[in-house]
C-alpha cells in the first residue's frame, strides 16, 4: 500500500492480503481478543490459517506484553468464518486513531458484518467483581478522539446491538451488562477520576474498544462487546494496579472465557 493511502484503501489492501494468505475469500465475523480472551482463538473453531501481522498492510507487531501479533482465520462448526485480529493497536501506542481502528476496518473489508470486541477492564461499579465477564451495553468515549474524519455524522444509538446482547444472554443468562468507559491511557485512573467516572454513569473502564466500536458502526457492522473485569479500578480495591496483575487475572479466567465465547460466537 502507498504510504498516503486512505483508511479505506489501506483496509481494502489488508483484506486482499488476508484473502491471499489465508485462502479464505470472505469472513463473516471479526473478533478482537483482549486481555484474558486470547485462548478463545484456540478453541472456538478450526484454525484455517495464522498470518503474521507484519505481512498485512497497516498492521504492526503488538508492543503490548500479553497481546499476540497475528491474524487468524477460523472456521466455526456452523461453517462461518471468523477473522481474529490478534494484533490490536491501542490508542496509547501513539500511532493515532487510524491505526487503532485499522483491524476493525480490515474485518469489515474482509466481509465481516459482525464485530466482536473483547477487552480486560477495571471495575468501576462495585457490583462487578474481578474475574467476571460483562456485556458492554453502551460506552463513554473519553479519549477526545474519533475514528471518523470529515462531515460524516454517524448515529451511535444501540451501538452495542441489543439483538446480539440478547443472543449472548440467551447463552449465558447470568451475564450482567455495563457501560464501558474508554480513556486514552496508558496510565490507570486516579481514585478521584474513578469516582468521577462512576458519577457520570461509567461501570467498566479500559483503554480500548470504544473507538473501535465507532469505526465498526461507521462500516455498517453490528457490534458485540465483552469485558473481563481484571481488577477493581483505583481506590476500590486493596492492591495497586499493574499490567502484570491484569495479565495474570486474564490468564486465570482464560479457559472459562474461551468456553463462554465459543458458545456465544457459535450463535451469532
Ligand atoms: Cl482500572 N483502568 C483502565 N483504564 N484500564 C484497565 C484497568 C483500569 N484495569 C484493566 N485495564
Amino acid at each position: 500500500a502507498v504510504p498516503d493511502a486512505s483508511p479505506a484503501e489501506l483496509a481494502t489492501a489488508a483484506a486482499a492480503a488476508i484473502a491471499r494468505l489465508t485462502g479464505v475469500e470472505s469472513h463473516d465475523i471479526g473478533l478482537t481478543l483482549g486481555s484474558g480472551w486470547g485462548k478463545a482463538a484456540d478453541v472456538i473453531g478450526e484454525t484455517v490459517a495464522v498470518v503474521d501481522a507484519a505481512e498485512v498492510p497497516g498492521f504492526h507487531a503488538s508492543g503490548v506484553p500479553g497481546h499476540s501479533g497475528t491474524l487468524r482465520s477460523i472456521r466455526l462448526a456452523n461453517g462461518k468464518h471468523v477473522l481474529v485480529i490478534g494484533a490490536r493497536t491501542h490508542f496509547y501506542e501513539g500511532r493515532g486513531v487510524r491505526a487503532t481502528v485499522h483491524g476493525v476496518r480490515t474485518a469489515a473489508a474482509a466481509g465481516a458484518k459482525i464485530m466482536v470486541l473483547t477487552n480486560g477492564a477495571g471495575g468501576v461499579d462495585p457490583a462487578f467483581g474481578a474475574g467476571e465477564a460483562v456485556l458492554i451495553s453502551d460506552h463513554l468515549n473519553l479519549t477526545a478522539a474519533s475514528p471518523i474524519e470529515g462531515a460524516n455524522f454517524v448515529d451511535l444509538t444501540d451501538l452495542y446491538a441489543s439483538r446480539l446482547r440478547d443472543i449472548a444472554r440467551a447463552e449465558e443468562p447470568a451475564l450482567q451488562e455495563g457501560v464501558y468507559v474508554q480513556l486514552p491511557g496508558p496510565h490507570y485512573e486516579t481514585p478521584a477520576e474513578v469516582r468521577y467516572l462512576r458519577t457520570i454513569g461509567g461501570q467498566i473502564v479500559g483503554m480500548s474498544t470504544a473507538l473501535e466500536a465507532i469505526a465498526a458502526r461507521q462500516a455498517g457492522m453490528e457490534i458485540l462487546g465483552l469485558s473481563l473485569i481484571t481488577n477493581p479500578a483505583a481506590g476500590l480495591g486493596e492492591e495497586p494496579l499493574s499490567h502484570a496483575e491484569v495479565i495474570e487475572a486474564g490468564r486465570e479466567a482464560e479457559p472459562r472465557l474461551a468456553a463462554l465465547l465459543t458458545r456465544i460466537v457459535g450463535k451469532l
